[in-house]
């Protein structure tokens, strides 16, 4: 049996609840069944999201008690530039306060109305963000990327195919560029290998298109492409890092994930779109050297960024996520496979069979595994789909819960209580029903909506 082994040892604590099961269920019905509004006192392990939730480290806590607090050209900036240049092997940067603010300045400055983003597979706010600059967004996953049980490595990959039959389709002009997510979010934090990069890359030369790369969860991509891919197994961690930025043209994270900070930045060779994109800085964001960071989130990054090229450090939530999915995969527990890098995800379709897709089974299960254990995962399915433009529902083409694995956070008898809890729950699934929206936002409907048993 494999088992992971904490590299790290817990040196400053939280104290956590874990309220009686009654408690849980008013807590739940205040929350409008929705687990975005539960409040973090009420929850004993919150798997909701591996987003701002991460550990950590000494040295970064060290870092933030010498920030350079200045509006305009702080030292921290200076640091962080520094490490963004010599880890991503890019020449300009731009700081942004989060994911989905690159995401938005990208948009705005790449995306022409009417324009197609094929993508390996979307996430919630890229996706928003493309549609609200006038375009839309292409999946071109693989056949094996929604499939729930594969030991395939790479399912986020594109398929080339599809990619090149897509671009001569649409016409190249009405591509605005190629999108490729590191360690694929919204199917289970699968990793694309670089092989599968180099063929993008070279699709997209031929077509004169442009790569965007989102590399939130690079650390875990990383990890996958070391332990996997065949050609890496021996190169340090930087030499695969620029392995695959070289190949795209602007880079963006939140840096929520990747440094287990705050904030967030674009980065890139190229003069032309450093400046195509520039002035919406100072716009939307902050001064081109903090972009709406803090100071001390700016120092955090980073140490943050340094600290992913230690495999004793990258290699931890990869792993405690394998423990916990084949633990479940061996209980005959739907559950995708291989683990990924983000959480293990539960298929509800599979988990809840009675219970039909648009009656939300993920978001469903969300709230059962709440109320059964105080454990907050987040729904990943039809409930984080908007409605099409003519107002009906879209069932998702994965239906999961995600429970997410923040980094360095969780001790291994915690993971092993989730396994138990998850056990059980699956031993008395027909005990849950579906659930029904009465309060209903037209975008992004997942974070604040409101649901009841139906
Ligand atoms: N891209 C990816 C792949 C992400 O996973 C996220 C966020 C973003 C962009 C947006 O970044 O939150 O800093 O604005 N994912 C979080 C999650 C929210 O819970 O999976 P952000």
């Amino acid at each position: 049996e494999f088992v992971p082994l904490e590299m790290h040892k817990v040196r400053v604590v939280q104290k956590l609840n874990l309220l009686p099961v009654e408690e849980r269920v008013k807590s739940i019905e205040g929350a409008g069944c929705n687990t975005f509004l539960l409040q973090n006192k009420d929850v004993f392990l919150d798997m909701l999201t591996d987003s701002g939730t991460n550990a950590m480290s000494d040295q970064q806590v060290a870092a933030m008690s010498v920030a350079d607090d200045a509006y305009a050209g702080s030292a921290s900036y200076e640091k962080l530039y520094n490490t963004i240049v010599d880890i991503l092997g890019t020449e300009y940067f731009l700081p942004v306060h989060q994911g989905r603010a690159a995401e938005h300045i990208i948009s705005q400055a790449f995306v022409t109305k009417d324009g197609v983003v094929p993508m390996n597979f979307h996430f919630t706010t890229t996706k928003a963000h493309i549609e609200y600059a006038g375009g839309s967004i292409d999946e071109l996953f693989t056949d094996e990327a929604l499939k729930i049980k594969s030991n395939h490595p790479f399912k986020g990959n594109m398929d080339i195919d599809k990619l090149k039959a897509k671009i001569a389709t649409v016409g190249k002009e009405n591509v605005p560029y190629v999108r490729m997510e590191a360690g694929t979010n919204l199917i289970g934090g699968q990793p694309f290998s670089i092989a599968n990069m180099r063929e993008v890359r070279e699709v997209c030369d031929t077509n004169d298109l442009l790569i965007v790369l989102d590399i939130s969860l690079i650390a875990e991509n990383i990890y996958f492409i070391k332990t996997r891919e065949e050609e890496f197994k021996d190169a340090d961690i930087k030499t695969i890092i620029r392995a695959m930025c070289d190949l795209a043209d602007v880079i963006y994270f939140s840096g929520r994930k990747v440094s287990c900070t705050r904030g967030g930045g674009i980065a890139t060779k190229s003069k032309e779109h450093y400046l195509r994109m520039r002035d919406m800085v100072p716009l939307f964001e902050g001064f081109l050297t903090y972009g709406g960071m803090s100071v001390r989130e700016i120092e955090a990054m980073a140490v943050g960024l340094q600290e992913i090229l230690d495999m004793n450090m990258i290699s931890q939530s990869p792993q405690f996520i394998k423990y916990l999915v084949d633990d479940l995969d061996a209980a005959g527990i739907p559950v995708v496979t291989p683990a990924g890098g983000l959480g293990a995800h539960l298929d509800a379709k599979q988990f809840l069979p009675h219970v039909p897709q648009l009656e939300y089974s993920a978001g469903a299960l969300a709230v059962a595994l709440y109320i059964i254990s105080g454990i907050r995962g987040m729904e990943r399915g039809t409930i984080s789909m908007d409605r099409d433009a003519d107002g009906n529902d879209v069932a998702s083409e994965v239906e999961l819960l995600r429970l997410a694995m923040p980094r360095r956070v969780f001790t291994l008898s915690q993971v092993k209580y989730v396994a138990d809890r998850v056990k059980w729950l699956y031993k008395n699934r027909d005990l849950v029903g579906g659930l029904e929206f009465y309060d209903e936002p037209k975008v992004l409907r997942f974070f604040v909506g409101r649901l009841k048993p139906n």
